[in-house]
């Protein structure tokens, strides 16, 4: 570069130079979808070919219509056929240190057994199995065993509660649900069996409940004729069940995410454009080699394991580590120890445990030997540059590139993140996500749904349809157009590549930089993030509602050193209800079992009333404001301004009345 060369000159120059091959594909899949697609999608095994790529009716896309596949034959039978018979699948490792390790061939045969036990328990195509159980092998086998077989699975993470699981169970309308008689976390019996069961009496269509023996629990309670063990059903089950063909379309799970009302949305995944996208993306985004060891940390009750521990690598052949425990326990070098022990060459986890591990310090990380890896990868939020540099260093000792991928549970997979697979753009920890990986056609907008300047926060929205995107909300079509499509109207300053033109509104607050880089800056609607698990505060403060003594609640995420944000509670109470510490433990508790341990309150305020506008909308902004110790900025709507002088009373006495506490 010569010195002449003014700062734009060089600016354009690079916007040239970086990533070239990648604009490349990025212009073929949005220009020529139908050649682009085709192309990858011919990686897959297909028992008929598509007759078209894309038919595009906003806001409902039908990929690869005409082609018939099957997701288990794609994840298994493919394998044993081009030399991956006998390569691992999984080595599985659980907290208190025992392993076992599956092949190709034998999650195959498990997979095969189970689909057949399945069908004779009278699960048809279409159906919906409900599957409730910890990270353990039976896990990916149930799903794999469902799709076999046509039917859909709806896993429900194991650290949600009796109550949480019934709704998704009603929902869905499941007839069978997989459990586990119970697991460890950080040395502590969880008794899942029980939850299970307090769920199913609040459901109508459940017949069967099966029972995988994961701890060998005594006192197990089974119901006669409804509840059957895992291991005794596999015993007569027989070796081989035919993969049933499905069309593209046709639904492949359904898995529940926390939106801004206080009803979980059951996302509903396609056949064929889902497993093209994870395939391609996974491709993409960590280029996995024969030889590599894959780990993803994340549960596979959410998307990120559905994706990226189940369909993906196994369609790619890709050995892997899961383990069922807790990322600390017993000394917080367990996650160092086993990528040690195994080899990992691609790790992939949360910011918030990344800001877990920095604060244990790096001496737990420098014990071992982590020269195998590779690849970095990170999800879930933002990741803030302190801790992409603490990973990049001490993980990764600066050799390896750092894929944050952003996504979400709707979009089926990776959608914005460095793509080493095509080429490695060089990577800025502060806008770590880099760009769109093709056919992502992403954009930053403004109120009026015009693009941002370069540093100018906006909305993060989708301006095409990609492969990967969820087919509908089930059974609510009407609620899948309002929440995704209708925020923004196109208009003239978008240009749309694929067209009938269509705007996907993801949530998220985001922002470019002059190089068309993108960095994420939280959610912008009524959903919090703790610790990497989305959480609608409406649904959280539905729940506080649903206590006797709760008249009103208000919820907020706050800023939280570790994991990203804590919920944090304002309350009023009914006449005739005091406030007092042991309500305060008693709601905790409530909440716990309602939602889930993710989902308990750092801090319940009781106050007398709640900040309003006008017409009767809580101000949240203003309690955020209050509890950060932020500028309350403007409070001309609010109806009573005494409301907010007793929130800060409010979270100042609970503060003193703590750190007296703490010094006792
Ligand atoms: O706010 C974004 C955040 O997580 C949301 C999606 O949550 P969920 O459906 O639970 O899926 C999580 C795993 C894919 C997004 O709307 N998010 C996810 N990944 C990132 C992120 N925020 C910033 N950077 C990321 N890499």
């Amino acid at each position: 570069m010569s010195e002449e060369k003014s700062s734009s000159e060089v600016q354009e120059e690079r916007k040239v130079y970086f990533g070239e091959r990648l604009r490349e594909f990025q212009r073929r899949a949005l220009e020529d979808p139908e050649g682009f697609w085709s192309e990858i999608a011919e990686n897959l095994v297909w028992f008929k070919r598509w007759e078209k790529v894309l038919v595009w009716d906003p806001p409902f896309a039908k990929w690869f219509v005409g082609g018939v596949i099957n997701a288990s034959y794609n994840c298994l039978d493919v394998n044993l056929k081009n030399g991956n018979k006998n390569k691992v699948a999984y080595f599985w490792e659980g907290e208190e240190g025992i392993t076992r390790t599956l092949t190709y061939y034998q999650l195959w045969r498990e997979v095969n057994k189970f689909a057949n036990v399945l069908k004779k328990l009278g699960v048809k195509k279409g159906d919906r199995v409900s599957i409730y159980l910890p990270m353990i092998p039976e896990l990916p086998i149930a799903m794999l065993a469902c799709a076999r077989i046509g039917a859909l699975h709806s896993v429900v993470f194991s650290g949600f509660s009796a109550s949480a699981l019934a709704d998704r169970i009603n929902d869905a309308e499941a007839k069978i649900l997989i459990t586990a008689d119970a697991f460890y976390r950080r040395g502590k019996l969880i008794q899942l069996k029980k939850s299970a069961d307090e769920a199913v009496k609040q459901t109508k269509s459940i017949e069967k409940v099966v029972v995988v023996k994961r701890v060998g629990l005594e006192d197990t309670p089974m119901t006669e004729g409804r509840d059957l063990w895992w291991h005794e059903l596999m015993k007569d089950a027989e070796p081989y069940c035919p993969p049933v063909p499905v069309d593209a379309t046709d639904p492949l799970f359904i898995l529940y995410t926390s939106g801004t009302t206080g009803k979980p949305k059951g996302v509903v995944h396609s056949s064929g454009g889902y497993l093209v996208w994870v395939w391609a993306t996974m491709k993409w985004a960590f280029d996995p080699k024969p030889d590599d060891i894959w780990w993803s940390t994340a549960d596979i009750g959410w998307i990120t394991g559905h994706s990226y521990t189940v369909y993906a690598p196994l369609m790619h052949g890709v050995t892997q580590v899961m383990y069922d425990g807790a990322p600390d326990y017993p000394k917080p070098d367990r996650w160092w120890e086993i990528i040690e022990k195994y080899g990992v060459t691609e790790f992939y986890t949360a910011p918030t445990a990344i800001r877990m591990h920095m604060r244990f310090g790096e001496e737990w990380v420098n014990k071992h030997d982590l020269s195998t890896l590779r690849i970095l990868g990170t999800v879930g939020e933002p990741i803030d540059p302190e801790a992409w540099r603490w990973y990049y260093k001490v993980v990764g000792k600066e050799r390896c590139p750092i894929i944050d991928t952003w996504w979400q549970t709707e979009t089926g997979g990776f959608m914005i993140s460095p793509a080493p697979g095509i080429e490695l753009v060089p990577l800025k920890p502060n806008f770590s996500v880099s760009y769109g990986l093709p056919g992502v056609h992403a954009e930053v907008v403004n109120d009026e749904g015009k693009p941002t300047k370069p540093y100018e926060r906006g909305y993060l929205v989708i301006l095409a349809p990609w492969p990967g995107m969820l087919m509908t909300l089930w059974r609510d079509p009407e609620r899948y157009k309002r929440v995704y499509w209708t925020k923004f109207k196109p208009n003239e300053e978008l240009e749309f590549k694929i067209k009938p033109p269509a705007i996907y509104y993801t949530g998220d607050y985001a922002m470019k930089d002059e190089e068309g880089y993108i960095k994420f800056m939280g959610r912008a609607d009524e959903v919090i993030k703790v610790a990497g698990h989305r959480i609608g505060t409406i649904e959280l403060e539905s729940a506080f509602i649903e206590h006797p003594a709760v008249s009103e609640a208000a919820v907020i995420g706050k800023p939280h050193e570790i994991k990203g944000e804590s919920i944090v509670a304002f309350v009023t109470l009914k006449e005739g209800c005091e406030p007092s510490e042991d309500l305060r433990k008693e709601l905790r508790m409530w909440i716990r079992k309602r939602i889930g341990p993710v989902a308990t309150p750092e801090a319940i305020y009781f106050v007398s009333k709640l900040p309003k506008t006008r017409s009767g909308k809580i101000m949240r902004r203003l309690l955020k404001a209050v509890v950060s110790g932020a500028k309350l900025g403007d409070i001309s709507t609010l109806e009573d301004a005494s409301s907010i002088q007793e929130a800060i009373k409010a979270v100042e006495e609970l503060k003193k009345a703590m750190g007296e506490e703490k010094k006792s």
